[in-house]
């Protein structure tokens, strides 16, 4: 994959940021969300590749853009695969709250799980916890290991946790483990992030989120050299019957990070509320400041990028 794309997708999630952050805090997550998809899609559309959309908006028939199977990119270039969540953290953006981020993946064709739009269970941690992890094992056993790698106090450890009645047994374990907890309204994805940044006040991620922003997050890990595992959790039979039909078969199997993303994967994403990892899109008179983080696996190479638009200069803002 051309380096170089990566910074041509950084400003596919910029123009989604932006236009997702006018709806910040007016409490219409649809109105959110449709503005990131219809910016993301416009603007994907001015990338030179030949891109397919293995994770995205939803199956075919339940979402007009951007859905599983699209193709996207100008039809010229590389065949890529494309993980991309507009809007991640709708209700966080419809409530003006942090978090929320605009966020794409992209590997060579093949490289990522073809997630079904279900639940996944997952464990994250940064560079330290590499190859430490391991999603059968409680909470007090993984901080165990993690705070042994990071020489810290179990009390010194912060888990964050997406604050759901589901996950009330982790909680009381973590809390029995002594380790202290964050939870979250919504957002694994930035919380997946925020575990590879030393100075965020996040060193795991553990619970049941969303299985596509499981992919997008082991995409972002393989990136930063931190470690991730996820297992399917299924909600119906419908959901699982999708499964099947995108070619899965052992419902039960526990995917390792680069079963998730394999081979040369790229990031990119910008902030659209102001969060622990990236700030929000912040507006000024005719323009507005972004700040993004480009990465890509095979460099190892982290880029913050904090981009001044002038929507007069540049009307398609
Ligand atoms: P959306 O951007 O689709 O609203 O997802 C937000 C999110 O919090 C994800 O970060 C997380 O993985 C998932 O929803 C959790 O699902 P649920 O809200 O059903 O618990």
């Amino acid at each position: 994959m051309n380096r170089n794309l990566a910074m041509e997708f950084v400003r596919v999630t910029e123009m989604a940021a932006i236009a997702s952050a006018r709806w910040m805090g007016r409490g219409d997550e649809k109105a959110a969300d449709q503005a990131a998809v219809d910016a993301m899609r416009s603007m994907l559309d001015t990338i030179d590749c030949k891109g397919t959309v293995v994770i995205g908006e939803g199956e075919r028939d339940e979402a007009p853009m951007l859905y599983i199977g699209e193709k996207v990119g100008s039809g010229n270039g590389p065949a890529l695969d494309i993980a991309l969540d507009p809007l991640e953290g709708t209700t966080v953006c419809a409530q003006g709250a942090s978090n929320s981020i605009s966020v794409m993946a992209i590997a060579e064709e093949g490289g990522f799980l073809n997630a079904p739009d279900t639940y996944m269970q997952k464990i994250a941690v940064g560079p330290v916890g590499r190859g430490l992890i391991d999603i059968r094992e409680t909470p007090q056993e993984n901080l165990r290991r993690l705070a042994d790698a990071k020489k810290c106090k179990m009390a010194e450890l912060t888990v964050c946790i997406l604050d759901r009645p589901r996950h009330e047994g982790i909680i009381n374990e973590v809390r029995e483990a002594g380790a202290r907890i964050k939870l979250i309204g919504d957002g694994d994805v930035a919380a997946s992030l925020a575990c590879c940044e030393p100075y965020s006040g996040v060193d795991m991620l553990i619970g049941t989120g969303g299985a596509p922003e499981g992919v997008i997050s082991a995409a972002a890990l393989r990136c930063m050299g931190g470690d991730f595992q996820g297992v399917l959790k299924f909600r119906s039979d419908e959901e699982i019957g999708r499964a099947k039909k995108m070619g899965i078969t052992d419902l039960d199997k526990i995917y390792a990070i680069d079963e998730l993303a394999n081979g040369n994967v790229m990031f990119v994403a910008t902030g659209v509320t102001t969060g622990t990892f990236l700030d929000g899109v912040r507006f000024r008179p005719q323009g507005a400041v972004t700040k993004s983080i480009v990465m890509r696996s095979q460099s190892g190479t982290i880029r913050r990028i904090e981009a001044d638009h002038h929507f007069d200069t540049k009307p398609r803002y």
